[in-house]
């Protein structure tokens, strides 16, 4: 674990218990050069502690490049509690993680992600110096950044969204307004999620096309926009994919950013996930300094930092992901030696 730690660069990693109240949770300090580690708090039960820890890193360091892509003063950071998130005691766990958050003194600000709710960040609100306790739902924004990043990959395609076929992923609270806007947009949407009623109310609000669960990133589409769970795109699925591009909101979405090279070679345009769901991201920055001016504008200059990439990626014949990472790695070197925060 040590060694994975210096190898990826991460500042912290606290690994946390209290067999009193059965917590075991991890938080993962990536990187604070641009600022404080804000990232959400996932409450799920995970197949082994190794793997808790690995979604805490994995995570951690996606929310460093997001925030540096974004231009937000903020470092990278995430947390995980290896809990099921309907567990009897569920405060008394919350309460024993947010005191280990506050041992961290503001190096790390938490926020909602998967199995918890305003309400939890409230209450670990209550323990901590500085908590992101969302008022609003950033996922119109995440939504809204998602649907410029296909913008762009569409005109990279020599297309634009009026005719175009999009298939989503996952019709939550990211995937449904995706979902809308293309609509809006006339685009023809295919739709796909796991719980039938969010399928059926697409239906019929907007007259997307149900599409089989097992089919919808493999239909003969423009693009394919994973909106639900992190690494639905796998060695697998690739040579599978007849999209000519792939866009959308889920968090590490390729089960290894290796995978942005055999995209590249099949020809299929992609924008990274950590530069198209930056949207939530960027409103939430927002909401902590209190002053939501140009927000809609700041989110769509997403468009332009996926424009630019995508470019460099052709000129320099480089997998997109590898693109974006150094394009964030000179961000967060620049500002090394400043530290703004410290
Ligand atoms: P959500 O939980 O509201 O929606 C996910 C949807 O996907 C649900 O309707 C669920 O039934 C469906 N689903 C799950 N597994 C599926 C499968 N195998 N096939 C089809 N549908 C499936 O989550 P939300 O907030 O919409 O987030 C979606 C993704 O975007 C997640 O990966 C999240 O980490 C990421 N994201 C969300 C942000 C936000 O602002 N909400 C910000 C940045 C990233």
């Amino acid at each position: 674990l040590t060694a994975e730690l210096h190898e990826r660069d991460f500042e912290q990693l606290v690994l946390c218990r209290d067999p009193e109240v059965g917590l075991e949770s991890v938080i993962a300090v990536h990187d604070t050069t641009l600022g404080p580690s804000l990232g959400g708090v996932r409450m799920r039960r995970y197949p082994s502690r190794a793997a808790a820890v690995a979604d805490a890193m994995n995570l951690a360091q996606a929310m460093t490049y997001k925030a540096a892509l974004a231009g937000l003063p903020l470092g990278g950071g995430k947390s995980v509690i290896n809990a099921d998130p309907r567990v009897a005691n569920r405060d008394e766990v919350l309460i024993a993680h947010a005191k280990y958050i506050a041992a961290l003194n503001g190096r790390y600000v938490p926020a909602l992600d998967m199995g918890t709710s305003v309400r939890d960040l409230e209450l670990i609100g209550r323990h901590v110096p500085v908590v992101c306790a969302q008022r609003g739902d950033p996922s119109y924004y995440t939504a809204r950044g998602v649907v410029r990043s296909i913008e762009v990959a569409l005109e990279a395609c020599g297309r634009s969204v009026a005719g175009s076929r999009v298939a989503i992923q996952g019709l939550g609270n990211v995937g449904l307004h995706v979902a809308r806007m293309l609509c809006a947009a006339e685009a023809e949407v295919l739709a796909a999620d796991i719980d039938p009623v969010r399928v059926h109310d697409a239906v019929d609000e907007l007259g997307v096309t149900a599409t089989d669960l097992a089919d919808i990133l493999f239909v003969d589409v423009d693009v394919v926009a994973p909106c639900a769970a992190g690494g639905a795109i796998d060695e697998h699925a690739v040579p599978r994919l007849r999209a000519s591009a792939l866009v959308g909101a889920a968090n590490n979405m390729l089960s290894t950013p290796a995978l942005a090279r055999d995209l590249r070679e099949r020809g299929i345009v992609h924008v990274p996930d950590f530069v198209a769901n930056a949207g939530g991201l960027i409103a939430v920055e927002a909401e902590l300094r209190d002053d939501e001016s140009g927000l809609a504008d700041r989110v769509d200059a997403i468009a332009d930092t996926a424009r630019d990439m995508l470019n460099r990626s052709e000129l320099g014949g480089i997998d997109v992901v590898s693109v974006a990472l150094s394009m964030a790695t000179e961000i967060i070197e620049g500002n090394r030696k400043y530290r703004p925060w410290f």
